[in-house]
């Protein structure tokens, strides 16, 4: 083998490397204008149950604040996306290398913030679809072994289900602990840069900012952020939320992970992806060579495999995915017609239910009087909500059919006759 003329590698190193710092002037200019038009809300906002829903709405109404809006919502939602090319872009030209080895892992710190923002962010308007996805979130934190249940009790600020008090926490964390780690992660960022010696960006990245900048004013202009109607108290315990794009992939681990065993759910949803984040910060000491020399078939091979998962699973839990603009419906009224509340249940078929419930490790998702964990939402009183014998019977063998979006697994296995105990079972807890 010849070795690589060391001038043209290096030569060719700085194409990369100023292409890197290009893209990612694009998206510190995105951060830019999510944060200024972030402040410019703030005075408009109001971080209580009460408030929250109308301060938006009184938003949208008016056309600059609304206009306000819009930017900041797309600003948010393209920086995951740019964020993640670059990261992609990175990857595959060994951008991670010695000289911008600090420079990459502000990157990949960032792109978890943005990430962070969105998922706080999204409380905020504190609508059914927020707050359903706030309880789903928090269930996924509870359900991490041994930290899960004080993890999630900080992060819903108290309580054992979401609360306003969650909206006041995920509020303190949106505007001021998250945006503190963004300005030290994108100072690091661009002194890095700098240091490597890109240091005339604003010359070199007039284009992509302005392209930039031109995309998200006209998006926030033609498309106004999605609203719901306003929660109420049954939406903190109302996990039937369909889920975001940005968290298909996840959606999708979760219900694999799922199926090996329900209370294996954080495998999906915390151990691969923290282990793939953990990749990629130690990467620039994973892989010593210098910027130039031969790439790393390991890590192309890793970073194809990431990506190529990455969006096989985004697709996969597509079709539950929550519509990206529009108004958005209220669910569909839990209480069916009729009274069967008020009917009879043969306590023998209740008996044999339980025990087809206790069989079947619902417990492994749903607490009832306490016991068990919170993946879905807790079953205490799920007979007042759910009073139709027939709901139960079809959400049982097809969840995903009954309610949009919903992660529980379909029990088509089940019998008849189990089936129809267990739903008695459930209508008795009222
Ligand atoms: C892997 C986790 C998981 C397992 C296991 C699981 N569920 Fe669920 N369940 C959920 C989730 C998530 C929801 C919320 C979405 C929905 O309503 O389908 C839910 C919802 C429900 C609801 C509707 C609750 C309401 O308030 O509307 C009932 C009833 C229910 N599950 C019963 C059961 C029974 C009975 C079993 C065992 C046979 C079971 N679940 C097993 C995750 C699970």
């Amino acid at each position: 083998m010849s070795t690589p003329d060391p001038a043209a590698a290096r030569a060719d190193h700085e194409v990369v490397a100023g292409r890197f710092s290009t893209l990612g002037a694009g998206v510190l200019i995105l951060a830019v204008v999510a944060v200024v038009t972030g402040v410019v809300l703030l005075p408009f906002y109001s971080a209580t149950a009460e408030g929250a829903h109308r301060s938006v709405v009184a938003m949208q109404a008016s056309l600059p604040l609304r206009f306000l809006q819009g930017v900041h919502h797309w600003a948010s939602a393209l920086l995951i996306v740019l964020g993640a090319a670059l990261l992609v872009y990175g990857l595959f030209t060994h951008a991670y290398r010695r000289p911008l080895g600090w420079a990459w892992v502000a990157l990949v710190g960032l792109l978890q913030l943005f990430v962070a923002f969105q998922l706080t962010g999204h409380l905020l308007p504190w609508d059914t679809h927020a707050v359903s996805s706030a309880a789903i979130e928090l269930g996924i934190a509870e359900n991490v072994p041994v930290i899960g249940p004080m993890q999630a009790r900080l992060l819903r600020g108290g309580g054992d289900a979401v609360s306003p008090k969650t909206l006041t926490t995920w509020y303190v964390a949106h505007v001021a602990l998250l945006p503190l780690a963004l300005v030290a992660l994108a100072a690091l960022y661009v002194a890095q840069v700098r240091r490597a010696g890109h240091e005339r960006l604003w010359q070199r990245c007039r284009r992509v900012v302005l392209a930039t900048l031109a995309v998200v004013l006209v998006l926030g202009l033609a498309v106004p952020a999605p609203l719901g109607p306003v929660a109420t108290p049954a939406d903190y315990t109302s996990y039937s939320a369909p889920p975001e794009w940005y968290v298909l992939a996840l959606h999708t681990l979760l219900n694999l992970a799922q199926r090996l065993r329900p209370d294996l759910a954080f495998l999906g949803t915390v151990v691969i992806p923290g282990l793939a984040i953990a990749w990629l910060l130690l990467l620039p000491w994973l892989d010593r060579r210098r910027a130039g020399e031969p790439c790393s078939t390991s890590v192309r091979g890793l970073a194809v495999l990431g990506v190529v998962g990455g969006v096989v699973a985004t697709l996969m839990g597509a079709d539950h995915m929550a519509a990206l603009v529009g108004t958005r419906k209220a669910p569909p009224p839990a209480q069916s017609q009729g009274g069967p509340a008020t009917v009879q249940l043969d306590p023998a078929l209740v008996r044999n239910g339980k025990a087809v419930y206790d069989k079947n490790g619902c417990a492994g998702c749903h607490k009832i009087a306490g016991q068990g964990n919170s993946v879905g939402p807790p079953l205490d009183g799920v007979g007042t909500r759910q009073p139709d014998l027939d709901w139960q019977i079809r959400h049982l063998k097809n969840p995903a059919a009954v309610v949009k979006g919903s992660t529980m697994p379909p029990y088509k296995q089940l019998s008849e006759a189990d089936l129809k105990a267990l739903a008695t079972y459930l209508l008795s807890l009222r």
